[in-house]
């Protein structure tokens, strides 16, 4: 019940959606408030990430719906594992079952899965999945991509980047004068993807939490108290509307 109540909303908003207008290349959000949500109910954290799940899925199909071609997600961070078990083991069961669900239907949405991150700490089977969701992406042809970050954390991104070109460097494969921008681009987890337009941060924190760092250089923010669970496409519109209204200078005038 709860399902088709979500998808006829999504369709419901998808008819009367602006279609002309631009939208961002590349979103990314940070999915908070998924606790405090909870909390509200007096429900367990946990069930707060599986409706934080649900939230994920609608608005990566609304993405792909209305013509965003990236849509990126901070799932889990490099500090998340000083989270109770109970809650991490929640977390990582959820993007077992979303993997599995991705592998099984991203043909038929077209819609690419992607994991980036550390994931060398996931649990072998979780790897496995990811391994598998790869292979099901590469088969699709210019397909919206959607990318999950789990155990990821830009600073940590950055230093492996660094760890990476230094190594060339040592090796004599590469000078430091000949490190460019694009060279740490080019190491970093996010290799091939272009940077982020539009990044959403809901429930009322007004920080970046180890987000992209690198790649956040020119990034609109925009920032809302609604709570990841209840985020819902009209919330996506209007930070589009929002996003659309600002001049993008990149430094220019
Ligand atoms: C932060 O909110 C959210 C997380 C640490 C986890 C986000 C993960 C999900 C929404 C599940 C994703 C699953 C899939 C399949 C993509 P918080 O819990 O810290 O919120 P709080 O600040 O209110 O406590």
């Amino acid at each position: 019940m709860h399902s088709t109540v979500a998808l006829f909303n999504i369709l419901k908003k998808e008819e009367s959606a602006p279609q002309e207008r631009p939208v961002p290349h590349h979103i990314a959000v940070i999915m908070d408030g998924n606790g405090r949500w909870a909390k509200k109910r007096g429900m367990p954290r946990t069930a707060g990430h599986r409706v934080g799940a649900e939230t994920f899925r609608n608005i990566a199909t609304y993405c792909k719906n209305i013509g965003v071609k990236y849509f990126t997600v901070y799932a889990f961070s490099t500090e998340n594992w000083k989270r109770p078990a109970e809650e991490v083991d929640t977390l990582m069961n959820l993007f077992r079952r979303y993997l599995k669900e991705a592998i099984e239907t991203m043909a038929e949405k077209g819609v690419a899965v992607r994991v980036i991150g550390d994931l060398s700490v996931l649990a072998e089977d979780i790897q496995q999945l990811i391994a598998d969701c790869d292979k099901e992406a590469e088969k699709l042809e210019t397909p919206a991509i959607a990318t999950l970050c789990i155990n990821y954390g830009g600073r940590d991104e950055i230093k492996n980047a660094v760890r990476a070109i230094a190594q060339r460097v040592q090796a004599g494969e590469m000078q430091p004068e000949d490190i460019t921008e694009d060279t740490i681009s080019e190491n970093l987890y996010t290799v091939g993807m272009p940077d982020p337009d539009l990044i959403i941060r809901p429930s009322g924190e007004i920080r970046t939490s180890n987000f992209l760092l690198w790649q956040s250089a020119y990034a609109e923010y925009y920032f809302t108290d609604v709570l990841w669970p209840d985020f819902k496409p009209e919330h996506l519109e209007k930070a589009i509307e929002d996003f659309n209204r600002r001049q993008r200078r990149f430094g220019g005038v």
